[in-house]
């Protein structure tokens, strides 16, 4: 079978116990069933001329990982892939920052990494590149000879064509895009958006095959949602017993684990919550929302004024309805470690996930994964999560409507077993049967299929 190398930005150690997102964690679990090796940036950021390229394995899995220079982190990380194109693809033009200087070094970083790259590819190898970071990752590889089949996964959702256009480079994007074999998404509307975006930028051209051509390429752009492997959160013999025996709360948790992101919707949750034990005192003292929030780009002022926002939001809750023996918010500023997670969702009653935008979102399902059949939890889910196109048994909810979110959170709280059941049984059987082998395996096999094509066209 053919090697795979997946690129992304941010590149986790087989030796570590997990503590990342959804990104790595798909990558992880995909590399664990097939050959090859990880390329990408090990987190560390060093003087250039104390860069080195690190090779490491581990239970029969490569890493290859270099550091970033203190400039290329701020540009090309925090500066152009986090300033400019995570806001801007998740449609906050207005908290876009279009620095002179952002850009070339993104370029450059993708240049460099290609550069490292190219001389350990081998003839039948597969290259898979992962989201915003590496946009011009093929573009280079193709300039150094490179011709294997090379596809493109986005993990964030695309905006309209609108904010796109607004990217000042933005038809260098478009023609970075065309140098992919195929380019993944995580739904319909994505690719929709996409498609309008490449039209109304570069005078892209829909094909009858449904490929879209772009300058001289033709493109396959598709719908891949990304799954999670249930049997990461399965309970063995035992497991649970011991878990409810330790559990000594009395409130139902309402359990939220986000990224501290002005996408992820934590200050329209927090208001909505406030608002709920004014509107229901029955239900106070009898709840407690526990969120992790654990930090992340803290060095962009968005990020910064997010964190002040929302901690300002959980002392005003917990200092208005708070009691000696009882607080509302229990808001965590840490990551919780991979470890850690399948119990606190099996304990919480309620998943609250309220993204105002979000590619998929991997908690919601990992949330269902959890959870006990016989009498489960309920996922709470913005509308706006890629997963809600899949999870349509979850309560769902528009994150900007606060009485729509006080609502949720009654239905789910009323929620009766009977339903509970229904609802739960049949969004573990999605999560089960679109989980993250499959994600895989249809992603790969597509992009062999496109390989081919553009070898035969050649
Ligand atoms: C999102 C992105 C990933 C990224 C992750 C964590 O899920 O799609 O590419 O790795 O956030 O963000 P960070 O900036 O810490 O890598």
């Amino acid at each position: 079978m053919a090697r795979l190398v997946m690129v992304s930005n941010r590149v986790i150690d087989f030796n570590v116990a997990q503590q990342a997102g959804g990104v790595a964690v798909a990558i992880y679990n995909t590399l664990a069933r097939q050959s090859g090796f990880w390329f990408g940036w090990d987190g560390q950021i060093v003087d250039s001329d104390c860069a080195e390229i690190k090779v490491s394995r581990a239970n029969g899995h490569m890493t290859v990982t270099e550091p970033l220079t203190p400039a290329d982190y701020a540009e090309y990380y925090l500066g152009y892939s986090n300033s400019v194109l995570w806001p801007v693809f998740h449609n906050r033009l207005d908290l876009a920052q279009f620095e002179a200087g952002y850009y070339s070094r993104y370029v450059a970083v993708n240049e460099r990494f290609a550069a490292h790259l190219a001389p350990l590819i081998e003839p039948d190898d597969v290259i898979w590149v992962h989201d915003y970071h590496l946009l011009p990752m093929a573009l280079e590889l193709r300039k150094l000879g490179i011709e294997n089949p090379i596809g493109y996964f986005l993990h964030i959702p695309v905006g309209p064509a609108q904010a796109l256009l607004a990217i000042p480079e933005n038809k260098e994007i478009a023609r970075a895009l065309s140098a992919y074999d195929l380019i993944g998404l995580q739904t319909q509307s994505d690719v929709r958006n996409l498609i309008d975006f490449l039209q109304q930028s570069v005078f892209g051209r829909l094909l009858p095959s449904g490929r879209i051509r772009v300058f001289e390429a033709e493109l396959d752009i598709g719908c891949f949602p990304v799954g999670i492997d249930p049997a990461d959160f399965a309970f063995g013999p035992g497991e649970v017993e011991a878990l409810k025996a330790a559990d000594t709360s009395e409130t139902n948790r309402i359990i939220g684990i986000d990224r501290l992101d002005y996408t992820k919707g934590l200050p329209q949750k927090f208001r909505a919550y406030g608002k709920f034990l004014d509107e229901y005192p029955n239900y106070r003292r009898r709840i407690v929302l526990s969120q992790f929030a654990p930090p992340t780009r803290e060095s962009v002022e968005a990020y910064a004024d997010i964190k002040a926002e929302l901690e300002s939001l959980a002392g005003s809750i917990n200092g208005r309805f708070g009691e000696l023996d009882w607080v509302p918010i229990n808001y965590i500023h840490r990551t919780i470690p991979r470890a850690e997670l399948r119990d606190v969702y099996r304990l919480s009653r309620i998943g609250w996930v309220t993204p105002l935008m979000d590619g998929m979102n991997l908690v919601a399902k990992e949330f269902i994964a959890c959870q006990d059949p016989a009498d489960p939890g309920v996922l709470i889910l913005s509308k706006f999560a890629g997963a809600a196109a899949q999870l349509t048994d979850a309560v769902l909810v528009n994150p900007y409507d606060v009485n729509d979110m006080v609502q949720g959170l009654r239905i789910a709280l009323e929620m009766p077993l009977d339903e509970r059941r229904e609802r739960h049984d049949r969004l573990l059987s999605g999560i089960r049967k679109n989980d993250s082998n499959d994600w895989s395996h249809s992603y790969f096999s597509a992009l062999m299929k496109a390989g081919q094509r553009r070898f035969a066209r050649s």
